[in-house]
């Protein structure tokens, strides 16, 4: 981590926990991550648990993400959510992009396209996940998938803008695998984001921040978090258990 770069640890808690269960988790959550600093802290429940949760959370200093969202305002779109109803109700930030929402839910980098600009002009942080599947890693492709998804899904997001924007590399292979990237891997992966970045900015590059994800834990958060290029972790599974959550939270935490 870069010491100017205020290191962000997510818990994507994708399509687990009702509001009910979502309020007692952070029941035991909360207290457990008091008087940590220098860290930001985020939780991203289902969209129907974010009222419950953002008022507990924010309350906390916890920020409070969801994990998809519609690029329009309102309209005849059954089923989807849009930024606006979002940040009403209480998130301020959403994650776009992740790699179930591209392979199982038809997730495209033209849709990514309209929903940075959309995320970003309601006042979301938007978080966007990229990767490269086992195969495409195999056949040496990382890089290029990596430059294909970034270039396309941010590009309707303005120069200006493009620090505002967090990134998260989550290779696909890593995801829910028990087999996280190595810290040389994700750093090399997440400098190659940033150079991309650089490409568009000079001045985005050094600011915006780029977390790592596929099967973070408490155990292996330190090393990957040390790397100079990675700037936090968007963490599945192990943001499920209020300990390991927080024992990686305070793995990323700076005095
Ligand atoms: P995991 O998920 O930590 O369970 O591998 C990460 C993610 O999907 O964001």
């Amino acid at each position: 981590m870069a010491a100017d770069r205020t290191p962000l640890i997510a818990g994507n808690w994708k399509m687990h926990k009702t509001s009910t269960e979502a309020v007692a988790f952070l029941g035991e959550l909360l207290p457990r991550l008091e008087g940590v600093a220098g860290v930001e802290t985020m939780v991203c429940p289902p969209s129907i648990a974010l009222p419950a949760v953002a008022e507990l959370a924010r309350a906390a200093g916890v920020r409070v993400g969801a994990q998809n969202m519609h690029e329009a305002e309102s309209g005849a779109y059954t089923g989807e959510v849009s930024a606006a109803m979002l940040l009403d109700s209480g998130a301020d930030a959403v994650i776009l992009g992740h790699s179930e929402r591209r392979e199982l839910f038809g997730e495209t980098d033209e849709a990514l396209a309209r929903k940075l600009p959309a995320a970003l002009g309601a006042g979301l942080t938007p978080i966007l996940c990229v990767g490269e599947s086992e195969a495409q890693r195999d056949r040496g492709e990382t890089e290029d998938v990596l430059e294909r998804q970034v270039v396309a899904d941010l590009a309707a997001v303005g120069d200006e803008q493009l620090g505002d924007v967090v990134l998260a590399y989550e290779p696909i292979w890593a995801i829910g695998t028990g087999r996280n990237a190595t810290p040389g891997q994700a750093q090399e992966a997440i400098a190659a984001i940033r150079s991309l970045i650089a490409r568009r900015s000079q001045a985005a590059a050094p600011a915006a921040r780029i977390l790592y994800g596929g099967s973070v834990n408490s155990d292996n958060a330190a090393e990957l978090l040390a790397q100079p290029d990675v700037d936090g972790a968007l963490v599945g599974g192990a943001s499920l258990d209020p300990d390991g959550f927080a024992a990686i939270v305070r793995s990323a935490a700076r005095p």
